[in-house]
């Protein structure tokens, strides 16, 4: 049977301000906080609670559609048929922990590998961002306008310093250019914000070396649908069961890094 858009994304977006309510609820609480692949690599119970949270209504709706969550608790998947969910619980964990802002739901719905639905919660803002492809991007209720073009020297990039020093990813030697060209860098510490930030003309481009399907599954669709651009950092196609480089940008500005700071990939 065919799947009912409509009704999909009615329910994403009544779970994902039920959770937004509950992470807000867990304010005053005190955290959990456990540390995953290395010690700034944090976790806590709400992160873990707001996925299962997630899994049960779609498990209980939608029995045959597919989930791929940061915290593990959904399916193991290798390849990208069907209906899957691309769930990130919190986005910017080490914001939420430290700060109780800057982090966001980040969930994006694709079926065969193109993106259907995008759904990205500010939660401490009460900021829904919701694209379904091919009918604008909205905060709340009021409809983005497509992206302006950009160039380098009016542009304000977010980005990590680690991206900057010497690391394991690139040659940073490469970003230096470009840092010293822009107007202005940022980072927000939020992938999935940092996305929106771009589709809301807030900032021109954002560059990430590591990134999941789940920091990117959502915020992709909506930069695409506003006429942005969403690469890895040598141009290649995003995808969405393996985590890759990212580099989301307005359009025009995408081509000109490409070429001039990026060396069309050839790095
Ligand atoms: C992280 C954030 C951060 C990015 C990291 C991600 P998490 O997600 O998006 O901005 O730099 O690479 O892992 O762990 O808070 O969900
Ligand atoms: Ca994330
Ligand atoms: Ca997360």
């Amino acid at each position: 049977m065919a799947n009912n858009w409509e009704e999909i994304d009615t329910y994403a977006k009544v779970w994902i301000k039920e959770a937004g309510e509950r992470i807000r609820a867990s304010f005053p609480k005190t955290l959990n906080v456990h540390a995953k692949s290395n010690p700034n690599d944090l976790v806590t119970e709400i992160d873990q609670q707001t996925e299962q949270f997630f899994i049960e209504k779609i498990r209980g709706n939608y029995p045959d559609h597919r989930i791929l969550g940061e915290e593990g608790f959904g399916d193991n998947i290798d390849q990208d048929s069907g209906v899957i969910w691309i769930i990130d619980p919190i986005d910017g964990t080490m914001n939420f922990v430290h700060q109780q802002r800057n982090f966001a739901i980040s969930i994006g719905i694709y079926e065969n590998g193109k993106g259907k639905i995008g759904l990205i919660y500010d939660v401490v803002h009460d900021e829904l961002y919701h694209v379904r492809t091919g009918n604008g991007v909205y905060l709340n209720d009021r409809k983005l306008p497509a992206l302006n073009k950009a160039a380098v020297p009016e542009a304000i990039l977010a980005l990590n310093a680690t991206w900057v020093v010497e690391n394991k990813r690139i040659n940073h030697e490469l970003l230096i250019p470009l840092v010293q060209k822009v107007r202005g860098t940022r980072s927000y510490g939020s992938a999935a914000l940092e996305m929106v930030y771009v589709a809301t003309g807030r900032i021109d481009a954002y560059i990430s070396l590591r990134l999941a399907p789940w920091d990117y599954a959502a915020g992709i669709l909506m930069v695409e649908e506003l006429g942005g651009q969403a690469t890895t950092l040598r141009g290649d196609k995003l995808d969405i069961i393996n985590g890759s480089s990212v580099f989301v940008s307005k359009p025009g500005l995408h081509q000109e890094i490409m070429r001039n700071y990026l060396k069309d990939g050839k790095w």
